[in-house]
């Protein structure tokens, strides 16, 4: 089975790593040149959660330079949000009517992308609380262990036997569970709205995210996810406000070593995805005439921050 992953950041090494440890032929579609040579000499090293790394060999193939290469079976999609207009293109080309294809975003915004394929009946969105830190072009760390979804998008009763046979196949090689989801939308909304928090929250104080728990927090915490439900409620997602609230304090915990990706977009001088976290409950939010003061807020102290740093990074 043909199997391309578009996209190589710390998600998208993890499943390459991940895959070409088993029967699979695993392309990984790179942006830039420079980490598809790199990919080519060195393979992927994947640093596991007891600290073992394992060492895969995979083909690796510019985005520019994927005209000749033939249809694939499974797509991974593991860019952000934002870059997902620029691979739609190349999804059409390297796929058949009946491929299936994976969304592995943050956030919000792949709707609108499947939207656009929507002749195809195989789409289905992945949501993952795994962690996962890109150390360089080729080395993967996975920080922590956490829950995978999959469901089909836009909802379908039935699965392809094809990905249904393949969940199968690779719940063995991955400690933390995959489940097939049904609610897929809902758990779209809850991962949400954890980054919707914990994201910018963490950007804006320059702290991993245990931290959070140990400030003076819990009020803005609470005011920021009764806003993310209202929302949600308002659309027909269903997300109960004090669960809400201890998933995220739950995340915190797990995690609370990690920074998180926000942070380290930031830190690294990279484009945030707080357009399609905060950014997208704001849009949805204005459709529906709802009040949410407090994710406006942290929207524009994130952007601020994002053109104060890039400015930064550029100058060093
Ligand atoms: O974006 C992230 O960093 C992660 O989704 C999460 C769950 C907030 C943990 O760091």
């Amino acid at each position: 089975m043909r199997i391309a992953i578009v996209g190589a950041g710390s998600i998208g090494l993890l499943w390459a790593s991940r895959l070409s440890r088993l029967s699979y032929e695993v392309t990984v579609l790179t942006h830039t040149i420079e980490q598809h040579k790199r990919i080519v000499q060195a393979g992927i090293s994947c640093e596991e959660l007891d600290g073992q790394v394992n060492h895969t060999n995979v083909t690796s193939c510019p985005i520019e330079e994927t005209s000749e290469l033939s249809p694939f079976d499974i797509i991974f999609i593991t860019v952000k949000q934002y870059q997902l207009q620029n691979v739609m293109e190349l999804i059409q080309r390297c796929s058949l009517p009946f491929t299936q294809i994976l969304f592995w975003q943050n956030g919000l915004g792949q709707e609108k992308a499947i939207d656009e394929l929507q002749h195809r009946p195989d789409t289905y969105v992945a949501i993952t609380t795994e962690g996962a830190y890109r150390k360089s072009d080729t080395h993967v760390v996975h920080t922590g262990q956490g829950e995978t979804w999959i469901g089909t998008f836009p909802h379908q009763e039935q699965w392809k036997p094809l990905l249904q046979d393949f969940v199968k196949t690779i719940q063995p090689i991955v400690i933390s569970p995959i489940r097939t989801e049904n609610m897929i939308l809902k758990r779209m909304w809850e991962k949400l709205a954890v980054n919707a928090v914990i994201n910018p929250l963490t950007t804006i104080l320059e702290v991993p995210n245990g931290e959070l728990l140990s400030v003076e927090l819990e009020n803005i915490m609470e005011k920021l996810t009764v806003e993310t439900c209202q929302v949600a409620n308002r659309i027909g997602v269903e997300l109960d406000h004090s669960r809400t609230i201890k998933k995220i304090r739950e995340v915190c915990n797990l995690t609370s070593q990690n920074l998180s990706s926000m942070l380290q977009d930031v830190q690294g001088g990279k484009q945030t995805e707080i357009d399609s976290i905060n950014g997208a409950i704001i849009q949805y939010a204005k459709e529906h005439k709802v009040p949410v003061y407090w994710h406006e807020m942290l929207y524009t102290l994130v952007k601020a921050k994002e053109v104060h740093n890039k400015r930064n990074t550029n100058t060093l």
